[in-house]
């Protein structure tokens, strides 16, 4: 089951809860470049497939609730990492020490090869690291996804800690 983290709406089909935002994201969401995300893993065990669902879903209800564009918000945090390499080994095989610098740049150039995107789709995903971008973001739906990419980047690490701690303790019960 597809889900959102800390959200309980199922978005692995249409329902009454999902059907508006699957209605904007479904085409992207089926294509090949976005499902290849899930070979990444983005924070903690979670894949950049999975952060990127995080971010999008949020993006929409918070764009939704304060009456902005959602359908950018929702298509551009689906987007907005789609740098395509693990980051992790990256950053020790390619001797790139820049990633947080670099990806929204590399994910703005992927999305553009592979979908039409609107002007406030590509200001969104190409600041979304700010202020390690040092660009300033040109709209509201972009200052949304600099606060909820950071907010679930948090979550995703708590999650992935707990995990951890929770797979050592029951490997030590095992093993005593
Ligand atoms: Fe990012
Ligand atoms: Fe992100």
């Amino acid at each position: 089951m597809l889900k959102a983290i800390g959200s309980k709406v199922d978005l692995s089909t249409v329902n009454p809860d999902s059907e508006e935002y699957l209605s904007l994201v479904s085409d992207l969401m089926e294509s090949d470049v976005v499902c290849r995300m899930k070979d990444y893993t983005q924070h903690g065990s979670t894949s950049t497939f999975q952060h990127c669902v995080n971010v999008s879903y949020y993006n929409y209800l918070i764009c939704k609730l304060f009456s902005l564009n959602a359908r950018a918000g929702a298509r551009a945090g689906l987007l907005h990492d789609l740098f395509l390499y693990d980051w992790h080994t990256h950053v020790v095989e390619k001797g790139e020490r820049l990633h947080g610098f670099t990806h929204a740049a590399t994910a703005l150039a992927n999305a553009k090869q592979h979908f039409l995107l609107s002007e406030l789709e590509c200001d969104i995903i190409e600041k979304h690291m700010f202020p390690l971008n040092i660009a300033l973001p040109r709209y509201r739906e972009t200052v949304v996804i600099i606060m909820v990419d950071k907010f679930c980047g948090l979550l995703e690490t708590v999650a992935g800690i707990k995990y951890s701690i929770k797979r050592t303790g029951s490997l030590l019960r095992k093993s005593t």
